[in-house]
């Protein structure tokens, strides 16, 4: 009697530590994959991939090298996961995202309907959060700017969250020069 009590207690320690074994293996597969995948997905994130990958891209590929981020001054590039995905910081974020919209972009390009530019367009304006510009710009006050753009940025940072303080609202050509004359806006 006694002998069947610790022999049960004895095989329901043991499966118990083969259920943890198995649940912090399972973690640890998981982190290992998750770090894998986005090492792989590494070529996917440049800008040249995005842009010659597929037809889609085109026209924001040519509108983004004349815009402020392709080309400035300073030499430097905005790179489009710069933008499009959330600040590498959060890791996490950042990669579920790219996994998650890149496969999107995938299945949409060989099962969607025609591609909607325009709605794409109010689709990156309704989800480009503050956060994503202010990751950079981080000086707005201290800038020299005129005073129109320290009004309007005072308000922005005071208020982040309102809808009219979005920055890709008023700066909706950041990303994409979409005026130029330079070439036709043509799929
Ligand atoms: C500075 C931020 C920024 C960068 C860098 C940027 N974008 Fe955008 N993108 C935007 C914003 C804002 C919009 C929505 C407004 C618009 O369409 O101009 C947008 C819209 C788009 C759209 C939807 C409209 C369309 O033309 O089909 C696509 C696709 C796109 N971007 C792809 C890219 C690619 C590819 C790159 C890199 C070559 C890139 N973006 C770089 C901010 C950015
Ligand atoms: C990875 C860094 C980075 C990100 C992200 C970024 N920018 Fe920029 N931005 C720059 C750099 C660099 C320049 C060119 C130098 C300058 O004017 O400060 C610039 C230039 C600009 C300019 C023109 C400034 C001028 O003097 O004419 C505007 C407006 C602007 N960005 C708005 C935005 C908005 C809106 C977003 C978010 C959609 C954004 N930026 C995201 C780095 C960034
Ligand atoms: C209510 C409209 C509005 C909002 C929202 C807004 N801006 Fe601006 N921004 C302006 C105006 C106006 C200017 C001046 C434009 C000019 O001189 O051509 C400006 C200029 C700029 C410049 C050029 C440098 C300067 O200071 O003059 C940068 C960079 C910039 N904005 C970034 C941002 C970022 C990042 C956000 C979001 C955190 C943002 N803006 C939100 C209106 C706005």
């Amino acid at each position: 009697m006694v002998n069947e009590k610790s022999a049960n207690k004895l095989e329901r320690r043991r499966s118990f530590k083969r259920a943890s074994l198995t649940f912090f293996g399972g973690i640890i597969f998981a982190v290992l994959l998750f770090v894998f995948v986005n090492v792989a997905m590494e070529p996917a994130s440049r800008s040249e991939f995005c842009s010659s990958t597929c037809h889609e891209m085109n026209t924001a590929a040519k509108a983004w090298e004349l815009s402020v981020h392709g080309a400035n001054r300073f030499g430097i590039r905005v790179e489009c996961v710069d933008c499009h995905l959330p600040p590498k910081e959060k890791f996490f974020t950042h990669v579920a995202t790219k996994a998650y919209v890149g496969t999107m972009d995938v299945l949409i390009h060989f099962f969607g309907k025609d591609y909607d530019p325009e709605k794409s367009r109010q689709k990156a304006i309704e989800h480009m959060s503050n956060q994503t510009c202010l990751h950079c710009h981080d000086d707005l006050l201290a800038r020299p700017g005129n005073s129109a753009a320290r009004t309007a940025h005072m308000a922005v940072i005071s208020r982040p969250d309102a809808a009219e303080n979005k920055c890709v609202k008023c700066h909706e050509d950041a990303g994409h020069e979409r005026k130029s004359k330079l070439f036709s806006q043509q799929k």
